[in-house]
């Protein structure tokens, strides 16, 4: 909507219309050409305004826009919102940083300003200004403003798995690089041999983590994200499938129950056979072997459930929250004796929230863990 109103457009000689200037707001760039400015049209009249506010309010683009006379005469409701839901102190900055950015457009500067709030609202606000040139010299000026907080949430979420995924990687390398060293001076060709083997098992050990950060840095993007409506049964037959070598190696009892065979769930079927399969990954590996795992499948309520209980290791109580952040591993011997990289039920968390489901945990150390995939399920009817 139009916050000010828009004012009157000037129709005698510029000097007798331009309001006061009390802020001096685009005198200066208007000073050599009063005459010519006059002549003009005014950049927005009123209904024309309005008009576009309604455009802009439509859009949800956030907008200030001054006229070559210095007056406000559109304010978008994003606009509004932005300025006006801040808490105390940033709501009068982000007020400001709009002012500014006007007043500095209008000179030809430079225009840009990001206003960032303390915790709790954490949120950031970037204010950009454009000058609007016509034939005749500035036709008025224009701020853009916009919320983001998620972008910088992300770039910085971004920044710091580049940072933690170099520190990871390095252990690997480091560590190839030591046994290949070692090979090439070793005379003794068993020796050699194994050796060779380890440094096989290791490079075999960072490709897997080079293939779960691709496939995490895939699904916490989004970018590849596709939605099919998908029959959750053979979304769970798939990470049954990739899970069954690792089964039969372990001997592992592996019993499925569903009470919703016909469920349906709407979302990217890779991404959601590897939430799954994840899940089942890790109950089979922290799991003796010859200890059963039960998967259990059900809908209740509009919620689609996969339940995969194991009678392994569990996880201790105090490390229950920490196991879904990337690289963490529990401080467990067994559990840091299997080998992993820590990122599958980072993957499995983000799978789930992309799909406005979640991940859930239950478990006891020495008697064993329930991971619960859960997740809208999909109307049959469409709705
Ligand atoms: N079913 C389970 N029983 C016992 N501990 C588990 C179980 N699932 C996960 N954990 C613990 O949580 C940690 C994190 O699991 P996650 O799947 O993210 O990584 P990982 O299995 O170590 O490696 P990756 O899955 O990347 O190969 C594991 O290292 C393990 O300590
Ligand atoms: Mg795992």
């Amino acid at each position: 909507m139009v916050a000010d109103g828009p004012p009157p457009a000037p129709t005698g000689p510029f000097r007798e219309h331009a309001p006061d200037d009390e802020t001096g707001r685009l005198a200066s760039p208007e000073e050599g050409a009063p005459r010519r400015a006059a002549r003009e049209p005014p950049l927005l009249r009123p209904e024309m305004a309005q008009r576009m506010a309604r455009v802009l309010d439509a859009i949800g683009e956030g907008v200030v826009v001054r006229d070559q006379w210095g007056r406000r005469v559109l304010q978008s409701a994003r606009a509004r919102a932005l300025i006006e839901s801040g808490a105390g102190a940033e709501a009068a900055e982000v007020a400001e940083a709009v002012e500014d950015v006007l007043d500095r457009a209008a000179q030809g500067l430079p225009a840009e300003r990001t206003v960032a709030s303390a915790p709790p609202l954490g949120r950031v606000v970037s204010v950009r200004g454009e000058r609007l040139g016509g034939p005749a010299g500035t036709l008025g000026v224009v701020a853009v403003l916009e919320d983001v907080t998620e972008q910088r949430r992300l770039e910085a979420s971004r920044r710091e798995l580049v940072s933690t995924m170099s520190h990871e990687l390095k252990s690997p390398v480091g560590a190839l690089a030591l046994l290949a060293e070692t090979v090439a001076l070793e005379g003794e060709p068993a020796i050699a041999q194994h050796l060779a083997d380890r440094i096989h098992t290791e490079a075999l050990r960072l490709s897997r983590i080079i293939d779960d950060l691709l496939d995490l840095s895939r699904v916490e993007s989004q970018e590849a994200q596709t939605t099919e409506v998908l029959a959750f049964a053979a979304v769970v037959a798939e990470a049954l499938e990739r899970v069954r070598s690792a089964v039969a190696a372990r001997r592992i009892a592996l019993e499925v129950r569903s009470t919703a065979p016909g469920a349906l769930v709407l979302g990217d079927r890779r991404q959601l056979v590897s939430a799954v399969y994840n899940l089942l990954e890790n109950a089979v590996k922290y799991s003796d072997p010859a200890a059963p795992v039960v998967v259990e499948v059900s809908e209740d309520a509009g919620a689609l459930e996969v339940r995969v209980i194991d009678r392994g290791i569990g996880i201790p109580r105090g490390e229950q929250a920490r196991i879904f952040e990337r690289f963490y591993r529990a401080s467990h011997d067994r559990a840091r004796q299997t080998p992993g990289s820590g990122l599958g039920l980072s993957i499995a968390r983000h799978v789930a929230r992309n799909h406005g489901g979640q991940v859930l945990v239950s478990s006891e150390e020495g008697v064993g863990s329930t991971f619960t995939l859960r997740l809208p399920a999909s109307d049959p009817r469409g709705s």
